[in-house]
C-alpha cells in the first residue's frame, strides 16, 4: 500500500472502514475500501474474483462509481491492521511488527481503488435541511439525481444484477458537475444483508421493499426500485419516507401511508413467509407526502412504490416517464 498516502477515514459501512487516500504517483484522490475477501494459501477465492470482474464490468457506467484497481495486500504491508498514524504504518514496514507473526499469519486482502467523489447523497441531503443555508433541493436537480439513478440501476440489472442495497448514503455525488453514481455494489451480497454493520451499527430497513420485509425469497430487480422510490420521496422531502426502526415498524410505516396490502392488490401477499394480520389501513394520498412534487412526479413515483412486485415499474421504464419529459437527456 505504499503506493498510497492514506488520508482520512471516509466512510464506516456495513463491512469496513472506507479511507480517503492520494495515489502518490498520479496525485489523485481515491477511495480505499478492504474487502472482506480474505485469502489463503490457495490464493483468491473464485468466487472473489468472479464478483470483482463483475463489478469492474458494472463501473463502465457513467452512474457506477468506477472501480479503478484491485490492490492484493498481504497482512504484513497492510495498513489498517495497524494502528491509524502514518508513522506506525512507517514503522511497521521497516521493523516489521510483532503480531504479523502469529494470529494473521498467512491472511492477505483484497482493496477496491475507486474513484473519488466528494459527497453522498445522505449528507448532501442532511446540508440542505440542517446546514448553514437550509432550503429545499430545486425540482431540476431532483429530477436530474433521479434520471442518473436510474440509469445506473437499469444498467446494473440489465448485467442480472441486484445491488439491494440502495439508499442515499450509497449513492455517491460530484456536487461541482452534479453527477451521482451509485455504489457500495455488494460484494459477497450474493447472500444476505446482513442486519447488523461490522461496528454493531443497525442496517437501515428505511430503502426496503416490502416483499423483502415479509420475507420473500424470490427477489427480484424490483426491490431496487422499492428503493428508488423512496430515495425519490427524501429528495423532495428532506426526510425520509418511511423511517422504521424495526422490521415491523418498517411495514407500519408502509402500511399507514399506501395502506395495508390485499390480496387482490398483491396477489399470493398473505403467503409470504412473514405475513400476520396487520391493522387495515386504507391508503392516502401520495402526494400529500411529497407536497412539493408536481403531477407528473407523483405519478412516477407511484408506479416505482406498487405493492406488487410484477407491476413495479422498472428502471428502463422509468427512463421513458412523463416526469423526465423536461429534462435535457442528451447531457446523459
Ligand atoms: N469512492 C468514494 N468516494 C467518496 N466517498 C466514498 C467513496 N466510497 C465510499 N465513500 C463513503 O464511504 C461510505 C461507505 O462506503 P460504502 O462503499 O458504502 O461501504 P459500506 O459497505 O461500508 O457501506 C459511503 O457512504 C461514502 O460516504
Ligand atoms: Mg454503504
Amino acid at each position: 500500500m505504499e503506493k498510497y498516502e492514506k488520508l482520512e477515514k471516509i466512510g464506516e459501512g456495513t463491512y469496513g472502514k472506507v479511507y480517503k487516500a492520494k495515489d502518490k504517483t498520479t496525485g489523485t484522490m481515491v477511495a480505499l475500501k478492504k474487502t472482506r475477501l480474505e485469502m489463503d494459501e490457495e490464493g483468491i477465492p473464485p468466487t472473489a474474483l468472479r464478483e470483482v470482474s463483475l463489478l469492474q464490468l458494472l463501473s463502465q457506467s457513467l452512474y457506477v462509481v468506477r472501480l479503478l484497481t484491485v490492490e492484493h495486500v498481504d497482512a504484513s504491508s497492510d495498513f489498517s491492521s495497524t494502528t491509524s498514524n502514518k508513522e506506525n504504518i512507517h514503522s511497521n514496514t521497516t521493523t516489521g511488527s510483532n503480531n504479523n507473526n502469529n494470529n494473521t499469519k498467512n491472511k492477505s486482502n483484497l482493496y477496491l481503488v475507486f474513484e473519488y467523489l466528494d459527497t453522498d447523497l445522505k449528507k448532501f441531503i442532511d446540508s440542505h435541511r440542517k446546514g448553514p443555508n437550509p432550503g429545499p433541493l430545486s425540482p431540476s436537480l431532483i429530477q436530474s439525481f433521479l434520471f442518473q439513478l436510474c440509469k445506473g440501476v437499469a444498467h446494473c440489472h440489465s448485467h442480472g444484477v441486484l445491488h439491494r442495497d440502495l439508499k442515499p448514503q450509497n449513492l455517491l455525488l460530484d456536487k461541482d458537475k452534479g453527477i451521482l453514481k451509485i455504489a457500495d455494489l455488494g460484494l459477497g451480497r450474493s447472500f444476505t444483508v446482513p442486519l447488523k454493520s461490522y461496528t454493531h451499527e443497525i442496517v437501515t430497513l428505511w430503502y426496503r421493499a416490502p416483499e423483502v420485509l415479509l420475507g420473500s425469497t424470490h427477489y427480484s430487480t424490483a426491490v431496487d426500485i422499492w428503493s428508488v422510490g423512496c430515495i425519490f420521496a427524501e429528495m423532495v422531502r428532506r426526510q425520509a419516507l418511511f423511517p422504521g426502526d424495526s422490521e415491523f415498524q418498517q411495514l407500519l410505516h408502509i402500511f399507514r401511508l399506501l395502506g395495508t396490502p390485499t390480496e387482490q392488490h398483491w396477489p399470493g401477499v398473505t403467503s409470504l413467509r412473514d405475513w400476520h394480520v396487520y391493522p387495515q389501513w386504507e391508503p392516502q394520498l401520495l402526494a400529500r407526502a411529497v407536497p412539493s412534487l408536481g403531477p407528473d412526479g407523483v405519478d412516477l413515483l407511484s408506479k416505482m412504490l406498487k405493492y406488487d412486485p410484477a407491476e413495479r415499474i422498472s428502471a428502463k421504464a422509468a427512463l421513458d416517464h412523463p416526469y423526465f419529459d423536461t429534462l435535457d437527456k442528451s447531457q446523459y
